[in-house]
């Protein structure tokens, strides 16, 4: 673990990212700054200990891919993890209850990164 793969990608999200729009996800925690390495750090810590890494690789590289997709739309991603999603066959799990807003925050600030991390 380096730290230096996360945060350099944390400067190039951090000119893309707006940090209010909280709108629509049913967060009773206010967003933190999703581009502060610390809030990152800690998302990508919950992320290889938690089964996010199980289907989406630790990197966003694994089954369902994560890297790559771009920009992501934070509320979206907070409300994705939070509410879950089914995809064809494929479902991804609702995380609310289980994770505290605060943490889904943070795997939202860790995803943000790998949105923007190459495939
Ligand atoms: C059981 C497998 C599984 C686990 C565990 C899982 N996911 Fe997912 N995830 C999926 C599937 C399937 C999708 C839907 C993919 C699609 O839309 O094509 C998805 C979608 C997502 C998306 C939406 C990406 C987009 O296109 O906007 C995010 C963000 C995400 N997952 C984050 C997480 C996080 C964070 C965790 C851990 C807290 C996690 N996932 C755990 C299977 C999983």
């Amino acid at each position: 673990m380096t730290g230096i793969g996360v945060l350099r990608p944390v400067a190039a999200v951090a000119s893309l990212l707006a940090c209010s729009a909280v709108a629509g996800t049913g967060s009773s925690t206010p967003a933190p700054n999703l581009r502060d390495p610390a809030v990152v750090a800690a998302g990508r810590k919950l992320f290889e200990e938690r089964q996010c890494a199980t289907c989406h690789g630790s990197d966003g590289n694994g089954g369902v891919k994560l890297a790559g997709l771009g920009d992501l739309d934070p509320a979206d991603v907070f409300a994705t993890i939070a509410d879950g999603r089914v995809e064809g066959n494929l479902r991804m799990p609702a995380w609310r209850g289980v994770l505290s807003d605060k943490e889904i925050w943070e795997a939202t600030a860790y995803v943000l990164v790998l949105a923007h991390s190459s495939r």
